[in-house]
C-alpha cells in the first residue's frame, strides 16, 4: 500500500472532478490517496512523505495555475525521488487538428519546463465549459477557445463536458503500474 499525494489546481471545478475520479481508481487498487488544492495549499504543505504523485492543471487563456507551477517548482527535489505523473485540462485537447495537437503538446512542456517535474507519464485531457458561470469576458473567451476547438458555443446551457472518462481510468492504471 503507497501513499499517493493529487495535486491539483482548478477554476471552474473540473480537474477537481478529474482528480477525485483519478483518487477513486487508485483508491480501488488498496492505495492511499491524499487530494490537495494546490492553489490553495495548506501552510505547511509538503511531498515529504509521499510515495507517489500526481499533478493535474488546467488552463485559462493559454496559461496554467501559476500558484500551483510555483509549488511544484518548489517541491521539485522531494518531487523527484518519487514515481509521478502529470495531466493537464484544457479545451482544445477536445481537438483532433493537428495545430490544437501541438498546442496541447506545448500546454504540457510548458508545465514540465517550469517546475522541472519528470513524470512516468504526462497527458491532457479535454475539459468542460460552464458558461454561466462565468462573468461577460471569461464567457467570451471561453466562446472564443470553444469555436476555435469545435465545442459547444451556446452560453445558455449551464454544463458541457468534453473528458474522455476511460482515458483517465487509463491514465491511473498506467501511474499505479508504475508505483
Ligand atoms: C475564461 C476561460 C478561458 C479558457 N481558456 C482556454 C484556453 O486558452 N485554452 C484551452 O484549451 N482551454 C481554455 N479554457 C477551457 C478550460 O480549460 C476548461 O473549461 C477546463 O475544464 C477548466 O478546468 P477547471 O474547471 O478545473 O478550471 C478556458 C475556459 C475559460 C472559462
Amino acid at each position: 500500500m503507497s501513499k499517493i499525494l493529487i495535486l491539483y489546481g482548478t477554476d471552474y471545478g473540473h480537474t477537481r472532478k478529474v482528480a477525485q475520479h483519478i483518487a477513486e481508481v487508485i483508491n480501488e487498487r488498496g492505495h492511499v490517496i491524499e487530494l490537495v488544492q494546490g492553489n490553495k495549499p495548506p501552510r505547511d504543505f509538503t511531498v515529504y512523505g509521499f510515495d507517489g504523485a500526481i499533478i493535474g492543471t488546467s488552463i485559462h487563456m493559454g496559461v496554467h495555475q501559476i500558484s500551483v507551477k510555483k509549488l511544484v517548482k518548489a517541491q521539485k527535489e522531494a518531487l523527484s525521488k518519487i514515481p509521478s505523473a502529470y495531466f493537464c485540462i484544457c479545451l482544445t485537447a477536445y481537438s483532433s487538428k493537428a495545430e490544437d495537437k501541438k498546442q496541447v503538446e506545448s500546454f504540457i512542456n510548458d508545465f514540465l519546463k517550469y517546475t522541472g517535474l519528470k513524470p512516468v507519464v504526462s497527458t491532457a485531457f479535454a475539459g468542460a465549459l460552464r458558461y454561466p458561470h462565468y462573468n461577460f469576458a471569461r464567457r467570451y473567451m471561453a466562446k472564443l477557445v470553444a469555436r476555435k476547438v469545435g465545442a459547444d458555443t451556446d452560453t445558455k446551457q449551464e454544463h458541457y463536458e468534453y473528458t474522455d472518462w476511460n482515458a483517465v481510468n487509463r491514465f491511473a492504471e498506467e501511474f499505479v503500474g508504475s508505483i
